[in-house]
């Protein structure tokens, strides 16, 4: 029942370097993504990790954006034009930049009540993606020091009872594969593929997040981390046995589909080494 396989790691030198082999990799998925099925589907991330990335994607030419499709992984419940709004930041950064058609963009309403934008964020998901493969080719993610990713944070419900049924490591895959219930097409109808949260611990305290189902649905998931302020929380999430509840980013392994982390050397200061 677990699933996921062991995520690649990857260490840069610096935010530069990390940014740089981002654009790579979302490039070599988006190629791949509109030969195989001609559109290329992917998740943003909000926070600052990705916004350099974003700076850099947006000079890339090689993509034909106007067969790009663009949703968030989560978003702040406020306006869109908030110096919070995860929107705002993609769009400054990367989305006014580029020939993504308007219609293929997809920003979480927030100018809806919190659990009608979640409700319809998940209807938005349903309408638009493929009916037979309703994966995002690609997820980005951050990670905060405590371990969230998206809007999913320590003890979140949306994390309830995936670790209680799921307590065995399979050794062949390692440890972020343990604790992961396999995220089947199957379930799609009755999956929540986006949730509301009412008490992030990051201000603002109401988001809207893709759900770990819709997330580990994805064909890749590509983690940005960078910052020693992270450190703890990459050694927990990739070297540790900790609860997903704990550590909520280790409930994010993609079932059929790759996961990658970026880091920095910062970041990624303390693998290796003996847990403290
Ligand atoms: C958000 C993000 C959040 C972010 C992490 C890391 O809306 O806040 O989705 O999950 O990715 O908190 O944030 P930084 O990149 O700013 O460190």
């Amino acid at each position: 029942m677990v699933s996921g396989r062991a995520p690649e790691i990857w260490i840069g030198e610096d935010g530069e370097a990390l940014a740089r082999e981002g654009v790579r990799r979302i490039v070599d998925a988006a190629r791949r993504a509109i030969s195989a099925r001609g559109r290329f589907v992917i998740a943003l991330a909000g926070g600052n990790t990705p916004r350099r990335l974003y700076q850099l994607l947006a000079q890339i030419e090689t993509i034909d954006w106007t067969r790009v499709h663009v949703y968030f992984s989560d978003e702040r419940m406020v306006s869109h034009e908030s110096p919070d709004s995860n929107y705002r930041m993609a769009s400054e950064t990367l989305l006014r930049l580029v020939r993504v058609p308007p219609s293929q963009i997809h920003p979480i309403p927030t100018d809806l009540p919190l659990e009608d934008a979640a409700l319809r964020y998940d209807q938005i998901l349903r309408e638009a993606l493929p009916a037979d493969e309703p994966r995002l080719d690609l997820a980005l993610l951050g990670m905060g020091s405590d371990g969230h990713t998206a809007s999913i944070f320590p003890g979140s419900r949306l994390l309830a009872g995936v670790d209680d049924d799921f307590l065995l490591d399979d050794p062949t895959t390692g440890p972020l594969s343990s604790g992961v219930p396999t995220a089947s097409l199957d379930s799609f109808a009755t999956e929540r593929l986006c949730a509301a949260v009412h008490d992030a611990p990051k201000p603002p305290a109401e988001r809207v997040t893709m759900t770990p189902y819709m997330l580990n649905l994805a064909r890749q998931v590509l983690v940005l981390v960078a910052g020693d302020d992270k450190v703890a929380a990459v050694s927990a999430a990739l070297e540790s046995d900790a609860r997903v509840a704990e550590i909520p980013i280790r409930a994010i392994a993609p079932t059929g589909g790759e996961l990658v982390w970026l880091l920095d050397r910062k970041a990624g200061r303390a693998l290796g080494s003996p847990l403290r």
